[in-house]
């Protein structure tokens, strides 16, 4: 029997699957469709301050290899959250992760210290990388906002570790990763979808009505490979703080190849939409992989690969 548990600061995973926010339902409603007690966690879709509405119709759009989304972050605001969803929490067997978004700091502290209270909400992700909304990276696009955010939501966590999900658009985050580290971050997960435009050539007007959308899935997953092998590498690895690799991962070796690049634990986010199994295949071929490698424990091929 090989071992893939996988620790994201002080909370132990059962396996590194996790799956991604925004693409497993508000409160993990993919339980419908597969067993949750298998999975390594689960990710809310992320609940801001207020409810919104998110962008108009259309929102999502296929691609030849993933999709693209501008849902703006529609959600029910905490106050419905705490009331609706989150008695559901300790109900579900596994690691369940809250992912809080914000428009300020105020806003953001006041949604992650209320995840905080939720039995059964172990880990909460501060989501500074949507850009599908006007202020979607206006923390997570400059360090020095990230620190001052960061600063004011790790003291309001009582009991849950903190991760921070972080986006390329910045272009190089490793000072980004650095201050989410020195903030105090248990993890990051990385990375959002990428912003993209998609044209329907007959009428001639994009493919979504906001323009711009996030691209993920297939597409996206070497640009994810690189973000985290560079974060790993040269900010990481050093500090001891564990990377959820997130982008494109819809077959086993995309998983693999996150852990060898130095991913501890693997987002699954638009592979769910395709089919809502197919993370749990994704662990089937994952564990085979380990058994194959001769290791005991998945944690010793996290950033194994031999880099040129
Ligand atoms: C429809 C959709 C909704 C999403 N909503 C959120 C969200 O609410 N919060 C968030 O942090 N990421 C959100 N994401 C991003 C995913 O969590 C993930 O980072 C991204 O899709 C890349 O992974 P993938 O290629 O496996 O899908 C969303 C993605 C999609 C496709």
């Amino acid at each position: 029997m090989v071992k893939m548990q996988v620790k994201l600061g002080q909370v132990t995973l059962r396996n590194p699957v996790v799956l991604a926010a925004g693409t497993a339902g508000v409160m993990g409603e993919i339980g419908d469709a597969i067993d949750l007690s298998k999975i390594g966690a689960i990710t809310t879709k992320s609940i801001t301050q207020l409810p919104r509405n998110g962008n108009s119709p259309i929102r999502m759009a296929t691609l030849a290899n993933g999709m693209l989304n501008a849902i703006g972050l529609a959600n029910e605001g905490i106050d419905s959250f705490i009331q609706n969803q989150a008695p559901m929490a300790a109900t579900i067997d596994t690691t369940i992760i809250g992912s809080v978004a914000g428009d300020s700091i105020d806003s953001y502290v006041s949604v992650a210290s209320a995840m905080d209270s939720v039995d059964g909400i172990d880990l909460v992700e501060i989501n500074v990388s949507c850009p599908n909304t006007s202020d979607g990276l206006e923390f997570g696009g400059c360090p020095k906002r990230l620190t001052s955010l960061l600063n004011e939501i790790r003291p309001a966590l009582s009991r849950c570790g903190m991760l921070v999900k972080l986006s390329v658009a910045p272009g190089d985050i490793r000072p980004h990763a650095q201050a989410a580290i020195e903030s105090g971050a248990d993890a990051l997960t990385l990375i959002n979808t990428i912003p993209a435009l998609a044209i329907d050539v007959e009428t001639k007007t994009t493919a979504i009505s906001r323009g711009v959308g996030g691209a993920s899935g297939a597409v996206i997953h070497p640009v994810a490979l690189r973000v985290v092998s560079d974060i790993y590498n040269d900010v990481a690895k050093d500090a001891g703080i564990p990377i959820i690799g997130t982008g494109g991962t819809m077959h086993w070796k995309d998983a693999a190849e996150f852990i060898l690049a130095g991913a501890t634990a693997v987002g699954i986010g638009t592979a769910s939409f395709v089919n809502p199994a197919l993370s749990l295949k994704i662990l089937q071929g994952l564990t085979s992989w380990v058994k194959r490698q001769g290791c005991q424990s998945i944690t010793e091929l996290v950033g194994s690969v031999k880099l040129p």
